[in-house]
């Protein structure tokens, strides 16, 4: 169920960037389920991650933040 849940994620987070909509994913608001459910009138299901998106303003400072990436090597084993 989670890697079903990782898949769809994925796929909404790179379908997003392909029509060039920014998103955050949002782990954390899973802690504050009861207060999201409040505001958006929800009164069922689980709350696992939640994502902000939009369009970004390029000239913000925030958005002048680059994180860096692992190499491949240190994230994946290839066996053949
Ligand atoms: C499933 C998932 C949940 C996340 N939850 C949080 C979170 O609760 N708080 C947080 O600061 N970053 C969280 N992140 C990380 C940010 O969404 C984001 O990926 C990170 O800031 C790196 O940004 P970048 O991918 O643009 O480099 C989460 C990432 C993923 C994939």
């Amino acid at each position: 169920m989670r890697l079903d849940t990782g898949a769809y994620l994925q796929t909404l987070l790179l379908a997003m960037t392909a029509y060039g909509v920014v998103s955050c994913p949002q782990g954390l608001l899973s802690f504050y389920a009861d207060t999201v459910r409040d505001e958006l009138r929800v009164d069922e299901g689980k709350l696992l991650v939640g994502i902000s998106f939009g369009y970004a303003d390029e000239n913000a400072p925030v958005n002048q933040v680059a994180t860096d990436r692992a190499a491949l090597e240190a994230t994946t084993t290839f066996h053949s």
